[in-house]
């Protein structure tokens, strides 16, 4: 039976031929964007993998609803496995957000699930770092989250030669809408049509933009432009106060899909454009209330990170480490009488905290030791009996150095 199209299984390394998807680099991504969030003051959250689907309508926007992959539960209530996490965290923020100071900062690491065509950089199911600030409108707060995105990127081994932070404001598009006279019930068309623009030909562009009265030239014309505003300026020196100038730029080709940004929206690209954005977020200034029907304000911006383009970006730039070692210590067993001693070997240096492997049958010691050279151990250990009793000899296989001496010492050779 063949796995579902556009899933994943994630194999430790070496990979099987034929296969891509590595569980040891999966665990490298979320070990960096976990500690990287951290350092930003975020802490840890979840939600339910599948939410009501009235969750997504209307406030994710046509793209994603169109994407949902959802279904009538044996209680024959609407539901749908969750296809991006801001809906859940806002709702979230509403319930809970007076049991946490100001600004709450948090980050998560879901599985996520669109039903879109399989292409490069898109499958139907991805992980995704999300990464939300509530409760701060000032523009200092948007220049963070930013700056986070860049600092995942960089302790990921990626550069500013690898990629870029595309700014834009959904504001200045709104007020560019505005004075091209575009009609207000056409808004929302207008965004979407800007944000497929680089992906669609002339003809597509402009039957899109028909209906919005703003013609393709007044849009390219003022993407061309790309003058930034006050808001955008002052994210900019932020960020070049930080040394982190050169990781991004105005560009207002980037609008975003997604139906509840309000001001400032970015993605981050790979500087070759060689594949799909890398990340995107910006402020969400009016979902909390939405989903609390007007309860709770809060302001709110983020971003959400995806595994698959990071994992292709990193073997293509040869930024993925090796995952040769997996295990500390092999134990050698060459002297099946000393078995019993031996596991008891195993054991202590299990709770010591290392890694260790050794062989649970009868093996030729040669085959015992090739095994601890293709495990990647910096040691083998072995028990021998010696004139006094069972005694221990370590070997260290980097520096070939070998320490023979009592049981009890076998911590102090490691
Ligand atoms: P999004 O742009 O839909 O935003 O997704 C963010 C990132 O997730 C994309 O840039 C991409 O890396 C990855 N991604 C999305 N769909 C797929 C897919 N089908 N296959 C692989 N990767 C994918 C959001 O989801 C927003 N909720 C992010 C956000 C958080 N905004 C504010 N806070």
């Amino acid at each position: 039976m063949q796995r579902l199209k556009g899933f994943r299984e994630f194999f430790p390394e070496p990979l099987p031929p034929g296969e891509e998807w590595s569980c040891d680099l999966r665990q490298h991504i979320f070990d960096c964007w976990r500690t990287t969030a951290r350092r930003y003051g975020f802490r840890e959250y979840d939600g339910p993998p599948v939410e009501p689907l009235d969750l997504y309508k209307a406030k994710s926007g046509d793209e994603i609803v169109s994407q949902l992959f959802n279904f009538q539960d044996k209680g024959k209530d609407e539901v749908s496995l969750r296809p991006e996490m801001t809906p859940t965290v806002a709702r979230m923020i509403a319930a809970a957000e007076r049991a946490y100071r100001k600004p709450i900062k948090w980050f998560s690491m879901p599985q996520l699930f669109r039903y879109e065509a399989p292409q490069k950089g898109r499958l139907r199911e991805h992980f995704q770092l999300n990464c939300d600030l509530y409760g701060e409108e000032d523009p200092a707060a948007d220049a963070e989250v930013v700056a986070l995105l860049i600092d995942v990127l960089r302790s990921l081994g990626l550069t500013e030669e690898d990629f870029v932070v595309r700014l834009s404001s959904r504001k200045a598009w709104q007020a560019f809408y505005e004075t091209q006279g575009g009609k207000p019930e056409h808004a929302y068309d207008f965004f979407q049509a800007v944000d497929k623009m680089e992906r669609d030909d002339a003809e597509t562009i402009a039957k899109r933009l028909a209906p919005t009265g703003v013609t393709p030239e007044s849009v390219k014309s003022f993407i061309e432009a790309g003058i930034p505003t006050v808001e955008l300026q002052g994210i900019l020196d932020n960020l070049s106060a930080r040394g982190l100038g050169s990781f991004v730029k105005v560009d207002y080709g980037v609008i975003r899909g997604l139906a509840y940004y309000t001001g400032v929206v970015f993605e981050a690209f790979d500087r070759k454009g060689e594949f799909r954005a890398i990340a995107g977020g910006g402020r969400y200034d009016n979902l909390v209330g939405l989903l609390s029907g007007g309860k709770v304000k809060m302001p709110a911006l983020g971003f959400g990170m995806g595994d698959v383009v990071l994992a292709l970006l990193l073997r293509k730039r040869g930024k993925v480490p090796s995952f040769a070692s997996t295990v500390d210590v092999v134990v050698l067993i060459e002297d099946e009488t000393l078995r019993p001693e031996s596991l008891g070997l195993v054991q202590r240096l299990r709770e010591s905290g290392r890694a260790v492997d050794y062989s649970l049958t009868p093996m030729k010691s040669d085959k015992q030791f090739k095994r601890a050279l293709e495990l990647g151990a910096s040691h083998w250990a072995r028990l021998e009996r010696g004139a006094e009793g069972a005694q221990v000899r370590v070997k260290n296989l980097k520096t070939r150095a070998e320490q023979v001496g009592p049981v009890d010492s076998v911590l102090t050779f490691l």
